[in-house]
C-alpha cells in the first residue's frame, strides 16, 4: 500500500489556501490566509488587490502548510489546485504556482474545480453515498446539484441573480456591516426575537432555480423607508425577516429536488453552509422526513486547501491528470 498525499492549492477569490490530504481524507495540515481585512475599505473583493495578496502570500503558505504536514515535498503524491471559476487573476496565481510546483517536483497535476472543492468537503468528515443531491450556497454560487456518481456533476438548479453569499453581504451592508457581512446577519437573526415578513421568491411551481435579488431590494427598501421616516431601525427584525425567507427557499427547493431524484443523502456545503439557520433548519426537516443529511465542520465550509484536495483525490484514484500547461479556467463549468 502506497498512501496519496496531494498538495492542494485554493486562490480562487480572497482566501490564500493550501492543504497536505492523506488518502482524500485526513486532513495533515490546512492553512488559510484571508485578504479580509484588505478587502474591507471597499465593501467587496477588489480582483486586483486579490491577485497582489495571492502573490505575496502563496510561498509562505505553501511552505506553513508543508512544514506543518510533516511531510517532504519529495514524497508528495500529486499537485492540486483549484483551476476555476473563480477571479482570473486569483486563479491565476494559484495555478502557476502549481504547475511550477508539479514541473519542479516531477509530480503530477490535477485541476480541480471550485464547486466539486466545496461538495467534497463533506468527504474529509463522511462518506459520501450515491446517488446524492448537493446544496452549494457560497458567495459566488446558489446550485442544487444532483450527483449520481462520484465525481459526476448534473447542476439542476442555480440562482439567476444573485448568490445567497452575496445577498447576505450586501443585506448586511445596508444595516452597517463591514464585508464579509454574512456572519453578523446570521448572528443578529439568530439572536432577534422579533421578525418583519418579507417575499419568498419560488419562480415556476417545478423549477429548482433560485432568485435573492428581489428580496434583497425588499430589505433594501424597508431599510431606506424607515430612515426617512426617522423610525428605528430594527435590524434585528430585518435580518431575522431576511434569513426566514432564505432558509425556507433554500430547504424547500433541497427537499424537494431530493425526493424528486430518490438520492440518499443531501450535502450542504459552500461559506454560507456555517450559517447556523440554514444548519438548524436543514437538521429539522431532514430528521423528520429521515433524510440523511450531511454539514461539512465549520472551517471546510469557506474556502480553503482542504476542500480541493479532497475533489482532487477523485481525480488522482483515476489517474486523471493535467498537463503543465493547464490554464486558469474563470468560467469553467462542473
Ligand atoms: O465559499 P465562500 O468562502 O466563497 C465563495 O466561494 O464564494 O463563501 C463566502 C460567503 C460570503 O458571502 C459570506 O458572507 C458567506 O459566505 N457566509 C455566511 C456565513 N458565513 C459565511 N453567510 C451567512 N451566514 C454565515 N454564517
Ligand atoms: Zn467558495
Amino acid at each position: 500500500y502506497q498512501p496519496c498525499y496531494i498538495l492542494s492549492v485554493e486562490t480562487s477569490c480572497d482566501e490564500t489556501a493550501v492543504a497536505v490530504i492523506k488518502d482524500g481524507k485526513e486532513v495533515l495540515s490546512n492553512v488559510v490566509a484571508s485578504q479580509i481585512e484588505s478587502h474591507k475599505a471597499f465593501g467587496g473583493v477588489v480582483p486586483e488587490v486579490a491577485s497582489r495578496k495571492h502573490v505575496e502570500t502563496i510561498t509562505l503558505m505553501l511552505e506553513e502548510a508543508v512544514t506543518a504536514s510533516g511531510i517532504s515535498m519529495q514524497d508528495l503524491s500529486a499537485i492540486a489546485v483549484t483551476q476555476g471559476p473563480g477571479l482570473v487573476g486569483a486563479l491565476l496565481v494559484g495555478v502557476v504556482a502549481a504547475t511550477s510546483l508539479a514541473l519542479a517536483l516531477s509530480k503530477p497535476l490535477i485541476g480541480t474545480h471550485h464547486i466539486a472543492g466545496h461538495i467534497y468537503a463533506n468527504a474529509l468528515v463522511a462518506d459520501i453515498k450515491y446517488p446524492c443531491m448537493a446544496l452549494v450556497v457560497s458567495g459566488g454560487h446558489t446550485e442544487l446539484v444532483h450527483i449520481p456518481r462520484e465525481g459526476h456533476f448534473e447542476v439542476i438548479g442555480r440562482t439567476r441573480d444573485d448568490a445567497v453569499g452575496e445577498a447576505y453581504d450586501k443585506v448586511a451592508r445596508a444595516i452597517g456591516f463591514p464585508y464579509p457581512g454574512g456572519p453578523y446577519v446570521d448572528r443578529l437573526a439568530m439572536a432577534s426575537e422579533e421578525s418583519i415578513d418579507l417575499p419568498r421568491s419560488w419562480l415556476e411551481p417545478n423549477s429548482y432555480d433560485f432568485s435573492f435579488s428581489g428580496l434583497k431590494s425588499a430589505v433594501l427598501n424597508v431599510v431606506n423607508q424607515r430612515k426617512m421616516r426617522g423610525e428605528p431601525p430594527m435590524e434585528g427584525a430585518i435580518a431575522r425577516g431576511f434569513q426566514e425567507s432564505v432558509v425556507e427557499v433554500l430547504v424547500t427547493k433541497a427537499i424537494r429536488a431530493v425526493k424528486a431524484y430518490e438520492v440518499k443523502q443531501l450535502l450542504l456545503c459552500g461559506g454560507v453552509a456555517a450559517n447556523r439557520g440554514i444548519r438548524a433548519e436543514l437538521t429539522r426537516v431532514c430528521e423528520q422526513e429521515g433524510i440523511e443529511l450531511l454539514i461539512p465542520p465549520f472551517e471546510y465550509c469557506t474556502d480553503n486547501g482542504a476542500m480541493i484536495g479532497a475533489a482532487a483525490y477523485l481525480k488522482w484514484k483515476h489517474q486523471q491528470f493535467n498537463d503543465l500547461d493547464m490554464k486558469a479556467s474563470p468560467q469553467l463549468s462542473l
